[in-house]
């Protein structure tokens, strides 16, 4: 099977093209730099940019795969959660696109997408669901952080979100706060590196509550108000580093902790994670040590697919498209609330 897929939920156009679980081509236009002027993701300059690219995008992910729009026997679509007007673009045209062609459409939840990115890997990546195990996954992002427990492929319970802040906001929030340039997270975990985690005590928020659930709007305030007794400290740069690797350290320890102990409550034998914050060395790290620990298998989804792209949308479409799941409805509309529970 050849199936194209788009995504266009939130600030990155992509474009993927998959035959019989294998990336052909996976083609990502983000739109980082322009959106970074405003300190973060201005939905109607989203939704123009991906107007501006999806077809370009598109056309660029056929042509590296060598696969002409004849071709295709599936077209999939991001159909929700994300900004309304993004998902529209992406999932209307590759809607009328599988019309034209009397193709299957597939919409995908993009929550599902990251939940199964793991399960794609090598150089060139492709599906690995041979390899599959029962998991509890942690999905963490820009907007989402949750736990959820995959019983079987396809087959998944969410187990916890957070009540308020993702993970990634709460990067994204306290880098805004010490000036650092917008997406905060890759460039504090880039400072944390040479900071110590050890330099000062912030909370880890719901740690020792008994739920699968977080929450990291106080985590983000507490570093507010320290920085209001401190304000040196923003012209150190010692300091700063060591503030980054404290703030990092309470994340990743309440993520890491609350993984691992549902992990052990479901026995379960493997742990997942995925997301764009799933790039930070300190989380991989620190799910690595504790699974080695614990004698749990880990799948981390590749650097390359823990931020948003349609390699992963395609992957689960195709494999839906394939496990029997019927085909979207070519009058459905997108679902910019769509929880994967
Ligand atoms: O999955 P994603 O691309 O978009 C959403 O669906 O939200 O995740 C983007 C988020 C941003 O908050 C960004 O700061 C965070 O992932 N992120 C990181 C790192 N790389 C990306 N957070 C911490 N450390 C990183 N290395
Ligand atoms: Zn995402």
């Amino acid at each position: 099977m050849i199936l194209l897929a788009v995504e266009t939920s939130c600030d990155e156009t992509s474009a993927a093209v998959i035959r019989n679980g294998r990336v052909l081509s996976n083609v990502v236009s983000s739109q980082i730099k322009l959106h970074a002027e405003y300190g973060g993701v201005v939905p109607e300059l989203a939704t123009r940019e991906h107007l501006r690219n999806w077809q370009p995008v598109t056309e660029a992910a056929l042509r590296a795969a060598a696969v002409t729009v004849k071709e295709l026997d599936a077209v999939a679509a991001t159909q929700g959660p994300g900004l309304p007007n993004a998902l529209m673009i992406g999932f209307k045209a590759a809607q009328a696109m599988a019309f034209a062609l009397r193709k299957p459409f597939v919409g995908v939840n993009h929550h599902e997408a990251h939940l199964y990115s793991p399960w794609i890997c090598g150089n060139p990546p492709a599906a690995d669901f041979g390899s599959f195990q029962p998991n509890v996954s942690l999905i963490v992002s820009g907007g989402h952080t949750m736990l959820v427990h995959v019983r079987a492929e396809l087959e998944h319970v969410v187990l916890g979100s957070t009540l308020d802040d993702a993970a990634g906001e709460c990067f994204d929030k306290v880098a805004k706060l010490i000036g650092l340039p917008y997406p905060g997270g890759p460039e504090m975990d880039r400072l944390a590196v040479e900071g110590n985690a050890k330099a000062f005590d912030f909370p880890r928020p719901l740690l020792r509550e008994a739920n699968d659930d977080f929450s990291f709007a106080g985590l983000k305030t507490s570093v507010r108000y320290f920085l209001q007794k401190n304000p040196a400290l923003l012209e150190d740069g010692k300091a700063l580093r060591d503030l980054c690797a404290s703030v990092q350290a309470a994340i990743v320890e309440t993520l890491v902790t609350k993984t691992m102990r549902a992990a052990r409550r479901l026995n379960v034998k493997c742990v997942t994670a995925s997301g764009g914050v799933t790039c930070n060395r300190s989380l991989r790290a620190g799910l690595e040590k504790e699974c080695g620990r614990a004698g749990l298998s880990l799948r981390l989804a590749e650097r390359s697919l823990c931020t948003d792209n349609a390699a992963m949308i395609g992957v689960l479409a195709e494999r839906k498209l394939l496990k029997g799941v019927s085909a979207t409805s070519p009058d459905a509309e997108i679902e910019p609330g769509w929880s994967i529970g």
